[in-house]
């Protein structure tokens, strides 16, 4: 939620070079490329400041970034080797050229970008303003803005990163806040309590960024921060402390993704290149954990085998998408290892009094690693003395780093706002820790984990087999363009599938959707079944258990008599339901469990070519945003 980036170096401006602007030269060049791809954190407004001999000088515009690029080309901002630049989600006010970052103060000398929550933001406005400060915007952004400036002209001595500490001890929420001051030349001061920010390392330049995106055309040396930590970057130098000014470190690492995997790579959209990446991201996730005897070997685990046996219950705790990664985990841990799983959200997790203790086993599953309520669920879990174990996508990201253990999924940057390949990457994490508690515990011989494991392995090029089959689809989802409702019904660990389609449907379609469990439907959504409804229905393979697919079955016969729309997704070679359906989507054979990798993805195409046939932005629905880290 918002995206921020930070430049202090000396890249000659593309003027000073010379050349054609091929690439980024001076500070704007280099934070507006940051923005572009942090775009998808937030996209309400954006903005820049630059710092120049002659002062500061900044530009600010509501909407997406282009709207900022078009205000940068009308009115250019000088050179300079030091910048900031933001893109904003609107919490504290609406999306306003006013409200966008950056904010000045101490009479338009110092700049500041903002990302997060300062809950004690009224109080604080209210002794600035008594102090005479002014304020033009409803965020709470200025008025950190105003104690900083405040700070700098008193107690902090016109110290930048002085009165950086001093005003963070008088803030609370989230935050990670980046200033610039005029009297502070090559000097981009930050501070970070609950929100994401990282340091690239560079040659005589160094960054700032809410996530390695923000630098990755750049460097791919990072430094991931610890909690209540000040970083102050000039073009030689990296300082870190806390907000004592005692000296703090912190971690450096590698950045393995490359800027090539975060662009579109020929599609249309992030969407649909992410849905296309789907058979790598899967592949990748398997890749190097299991040795030749079929043995998993999760070295990065990083738990003590001891604590994995003990554990009596498992706790997973998600958002969103990953959230529905969760409930399928629940099917195939349960099933596998016979331990109880619970799932549940984590906003909800917190506040109910959960049972968690020492043989509790907490699975956090996040694709950023940064959501703010899975964040504080972690927290909570590790103070009543639960393990935590982070299934996670990004590297350096706040949640594995304060996890116990961490279980990477390989999928590679997801830039679309709507998650997919980190889905299906989350499941096959899962599943691979599921098989890895059967083994450890002994719940399963090892032949059979070896003969999961090839299934697993089959995955991927059964995932290309749906993909290269998705014109029907596509060709469906452009007639039903109009649909004013959609339901998704599924059974099983097609119950998760129906909702994930669902809330794939709502994020980039905008139509109403609902998914829900198949056994349910006489309990009340089939009152919503009148002539010509369109219903989903994961119908679950015929060589699993026999009674899960003839109830699926009969479900669509009872919608059918209502007068609903079928549309089935099967397996390959499942005739019975070509009699009770509009349309059949069919999907290679593979064991009941591993089903979710291949009926998810049909769903994912339909959303993505519906919304596309309304002519709407699939990389960044209204409203939305990628990593959400206010609560
Ligand atoms: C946001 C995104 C969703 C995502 C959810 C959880 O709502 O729009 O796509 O599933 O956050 O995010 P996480 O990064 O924790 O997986």
């Amino acid at each position: 939620m918002c995206g921020i980036v930070g430049y202090a170096g000396r890249r000659p401006s593309a003027a000073a070079a010379g050349e054609l602007k091929s690439h980024a030269h001076g500070a704007l060049d280099v934070v507006m490329e940051g923005l572009r791809r942090l775009e998808y954190r937030g996209y309400d407004s954006a903005g820049v400041a630059v710092l120049t001999e002659a002062g500061i000088d900044s530009r600010k515009k509501s909407g997406k970034l282009a709207n900022l690029t078009a205000e940068l080309a009308a009115a250019p901002l000088p050179e300079a080797t030091t910048g900031i630049g933001h893109t904003r989600w609107a919490t504290h006010g609406g999306p306003t050229d006013e409200n966008a970052h950056p904010h000045l103060a101490d009479g338009g000398r110092l700049a500041l970008i903002h990302n997060g929550i300062i809950e004690n933001f009224a109080e604080l406005k209210a002794e600035l303003l008594a102090a005479g400060a002014e304020f033009i915007s409803e965020t709470d952004t200025e008025v950190a803005a105003a104690l900083l400036a405040s700070v700098y002209r008193g107690e902090g001595g016109g110290d930048l990163a002085l009165s950086m500490q001093l005003a963070c001890r008088r803030l609370e929420g989230a935050f990670t806040l980046l200033a610039i001051h005029a009297d502070s030349p090559d000097v981009v001061v930050a501070a970070r309590r609950n929100s994401p920010l990282v340091v690239g390392l560079g040659d005589g330049e160094n960054f700032l960024g809410s996530d390695v995106s923000g630098f990755i055309d750049f460097t791919r040396r990072a430094v991931e921060l610890g909690q209540d930590q000040i970083v102050t970057i000039t073009p030689e130098s990296v300082e870190i402390t806390d907000f004592y000014g005692n000296p703090a470190s912190g971690t450096e690492f590698e950045v393995n993704w490359d800027a090539a995997a975060a662009e579109k790579g020929g599609y249309p959209s992030f969407m649909e290149k992410e849905i296309n990446d789907q058979p790598q991201a899967v592949g990748d996730t398997l890749l190097g954990r299991s040795d030749l005897e079929g043995r998993l070997t999760l070295d990065e685990l990083r738990v003590d085998p001891e604590d994995l046996k003990a554990v009596n219950k498992i706790m997973v705790l998600a958002c969103g998408t990953s959230a529905y990664a969760g409930q399928v985990a629940k099917y195939a841990i349960e099933h596998w290892c016979r331990i109880p799983v619970e799932v549940e959200l984590s906003h909800e997790f917190r506040y109910r009094d959960p049972i968690v203790d020492g043989n509790t086993l907490i699975v956090a599953i996040s694709q950023s690693g940064e959501t703010m309520d899975t964040l504080m669920a972690v927290r909570y879990a590790k103070e009543q003395g639960a393990k935590v174990l982070a299934i996670c996508n990004t590297n350096g990201s706040t949640i594995p780093r304060e996890s116990d253990a961490v279980l990477y999924t390989h999928a590679g940057p997801e830039i679309a706002v709507a998650s997919t390949k980190a889905f299906l990457a989350q499941i096959t994490a899962a599943y691979l820790l599921g098989l890895y508690l059967a083994q450890l515990r002994g719940d399963k011989f090892q032949g059979e984990i070896k003969d999961m494991l090839t299934d697993l392995a089959k995955v991927p090029a059964k995932i290309q087999q749906v993909l290269d089959n998705s014109g029907q689809i596509k060709e469906l989802a452009g007639l039903m363009a109009d649909a004013k409702s959609v339901l998704f019904l599924g059974r099983h660990v097609g119950f998760p599938v129906a909702m994930e389609g669902a809330l794939k449907l709502k994020e980039l379609a905008y139509i109403h959707a609902e998914g829900f469990a198949a056994g349910e439907l006489k309990h009340g959504p089939i009152a919503l079944i009148e002539e010509g409804q369109p219903v989903f229905v994961v119908v679950p393979s015929p060589r699993g258990r026999d009674s899960l697919h003839a109830k699926v079955v009969s479900n669509i016969q009872e919608i059918r008599a209502r007068g609903a729309k079928t549309i089935v997704i099967a397996e390959e070679g499942d005739d019975a339901v070509k009699a009770y359906a509009e349309h059949v989507f069919y999907v290679p054979e593979t064991p009941t469990l591993l089903a979710p990798l291949l009926t998810t993805v049909p769903l994912q195409i339909f959303a993505c070519a519906l919304a596309t046939a309304k002519g709407y932005d699939v990389d960044q629905p209204r409203n939305l945003a990628k990593s959400v880290t206010v609560e």
